[in-house]
């Protein structure tokens, strides 16, 4: 039996579900999830093998913010390794579908992962990065339906502008608790939080606080000291 997967990659699929859902059924897939949403991808594929499925081809949805097409295809290598014996056979497609209609083509070039060996693992992925500021985009509920997938995509945008690739790891998160502030932003280790960050609030905070070191104070939000009660903001 084959049984097909249509994933999610980026942080943003999760709030798109009823959207995926709907493309998975149309194409008789399951829908699984690369990070931050449910059913995970591994989930997914120890179900499957379960039901008896000897043959699961995947194909990936991704997007500007979330990781490359070679990362579905190294995480479900690692998947297979960890199963061990009776582990189906898995193919991934050589890109993400970005049209229905490109379902079958993506389906017919899937490339098997089961024992391909050398690639599967990154060198990239065995050492902590060398950054010198983490920057953690809240894509929880109330912040991604107040737009932080752009937020994120600008964040993106403006960092590379600037040549902060090695300088600045950006991560999304769930949420982190100032919802009524949503897009939220935080800037680590400088403890710094931002609220209200929209495309052009993330190209200043790119500019004035990770390049020019000057935290933007018109955004910050107020941060209560930790053992107080009564508000001594840093
Ligand atoms: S959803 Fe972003 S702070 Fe709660």
């Amino acid at each position: 039996m084959t049984a097909y997967v249509l994933v999610g990659t980026t942080a943003a699929d999760p709030a798109r579900r009823a959207e995926l859902l709907a493309v998975a059924r149309r194409v008789g897939a399951e829908l699984a999830f690369l990070q931050l949403g449910s059913p995970g991808l591994g989930t997914v594929l120890t179900r499957l093998t379960g039901d008896g499925a000897a043959r699961v081809v995947l194909v990936g949805v991704g997007g500007a913010t979330g990781p490359g097409v070679s990362w579905l295809r190294r995480i479900t290598a690692h998947w297979w390794a960890a199963y061990g014996a009776g582990a189906p056979e898995l193919l991934t497609a050589p890109a993400y579908l970005t049209d229905e209609t490109a379902w079958d083509d993506l389906v017919a070039r899937a490339q098997p992962v089961t024992g391909a060996g050398p690639g599967l693992r990154s060198g990239a992925w065995e050492d902590v990065p060398r950054h010198r500021h983490q920057v953690l985009v809240c894509r929880g509920p109330r912040c991604t339906a107040a737009g932080a997938e752009e937020t994120a995509a600008a964040l993106v945008v403006e960092l590379a502008r600037h040549d902060l690739g090695d300088d600045v790891l950006l991560t999304q998160t769930g949420c982190q608790f100032p919802c009524n502030r949503a897009p939220v932003v935080t800037v680590h280790p400088d403890d710094v939080w931002y609220g209200g960050v929209d495309r052009a609030a993330a190209g200043a905070v790119v500019a004035e606080h990770l390049v020019a070191g000057n935290p933007v104070e018109r955004l910050r939000l107020r941060r209560v000291a930790p053992g107080t009660t009564t508000g001594k903001a840093r």
